[in-house]
C-alpha cells in the first residue's frame, strides 16, 4: 500500500490506495465511481457477522455487490425501508436491531464528508435509522464518489427529521441559527416525520452544531454526523478508489 500525499487537510487520516482500477480512467460516470466504491467496500463485510446497511444509490450498488460475492453474512440491519427491500430481493436476511448485540461493519454513502470524516447525510431522508445504525456498528465504511468530499461542510443543505406538529417551531429555529430552511415538499420519513432541508448554515465546529440542532424540542435528528462520524472512506476518483482511515 503506497500514501497518496493528500496534503495539509487531512492531518487524521491515513491513506492508502486499493488495487481497484478503473479500466477507461477520466472518463467514468459519476455511476460507475459509486460501483468502484461499493465493490470496494464488500471487502470490509466481515463473514459470519451482522452487517450493517445504510440508505441511497452508492448503497444500492453496494448491495447488488454483496449479493454477487455472496459473502455468507447471517443478516443485515437496515437504515431504511428501500435498503430492506433490495437486500431482501437479493436473498439477504434482515433483521431488525433489536435482536443483535453487535455490528461488526456500517457501510453507507454521504452527502458531503470532509477531511475529519465529518458528513452531511440525510439527502435521501434515512438519517435517523442511519445513525441510530451507525451508533451500534464497530466501524462506519462510507462510500462515496469523489464529488462528496469536501474542504468544509455546509454547500449541501442540511436534513433535519422534524414531527410534524413542530414543523413551523423548528424552523424558526434553524433560522435563528443562520440558515434558511425549506420543509421538503410531499415526502414523510419511515417514521412518519417530515424533513427540513437548512440552507446557507455555517458550519465551523460540526459538533457542536450538531449538539445544538439535536437540542432543538421537535427535532429527531439532524444530518451532521460529527460526534460519531466515518471510520474509513473509499473515495471513487478517476485515479481509482482511495482508502483514507481515520487515526
Ligand atoms: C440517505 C443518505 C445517503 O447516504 C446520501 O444521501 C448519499 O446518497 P447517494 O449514495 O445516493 O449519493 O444519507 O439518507
Amino acid at each position: 500500500m503506497r500514501g497518496l500525499g493528500l496534503g495539509p487537510g487531512w492531518p487524521l487520516v491515513r491513506a492508502a490506495t486499493l488495487e481497484v482500477r478503473p479500466s477507461h480512467q477520466n472518463a467514468m460516470t459519476k455511476d460507475e465511481l459509486k460501483r468502484a466504491v461499493a465493490a470496494a467496500a464488500v471487502g470490509f463485510v466481515m463473514p459470519g457477522e451482522i452487517l450493517g446497511v445504510g440508505t441511497g444509490s452508492t448503497v444500492d450498488f453496494f448491495i447488488d455487490a454483496l449479493a454477487v460475492a455472496k459473502v455468507p453474512v447471517p443478516a443485515a440491519v437496515s437504515s431504511s425501508e428501500r435498503s430492506t427491500r433490495r437486500l431482501e430481493a437479493c436473498g439477504i436476511r434482515v433483521v431488525d436491531l433489536n435482536e443483535v448485540t453487535e455490528i461488526s461493519v456500517y457501510v453507507d454513502g454521504a452527502d458531503e464528508i470532509d477531511p475529519g470524516f465529518s458528513m452531511i447525510k440525510g439527502g435521501g431522508g434515512a438519517l435517523t435509522r442511519e445513525k441510530i445504525v451507525a451508533a451500534v456498528a464497530r466501524t462506519f465504511v462510507c462510500i462515496a464518489d469523489g464529488s462528496k468530499l469536501v474542504e468544509r461542510l455546509g454547500s449541501f443543505p442540511l436534513p433535519v427529521e422534524v414531527i410534524p406538529m413542530a414543523r413551523q417551531y423548528v424552523m424558526r429555529e434553524l433560522q435563528r441559527l443562520g440558515g434558511t430552511p425549506r420543509l421538503r415538499a410531499g415526502f414523510m420519513t419511515d417514521n412518519g416525520n417530515v424533513i427540513v432541508d437548512v440552507l446557507g448554515l455555517r458550519i465551523d465546529e460540526p459538533q457542536k452544531l450538531e449538539q445544538r440542532i439535536d437540542g432543538i424540542a421537535g427535532v429527531v435528528t439532524n444530518g451532521l454526523f460529527a460526534r460519531r462520524g466515518a471510520d474509513v472512506l473509499l473515495l471513487g476518483t478517476p485515479d481509482g478508489v482511495r482508502e483514507s482511515r481515520r487515526v
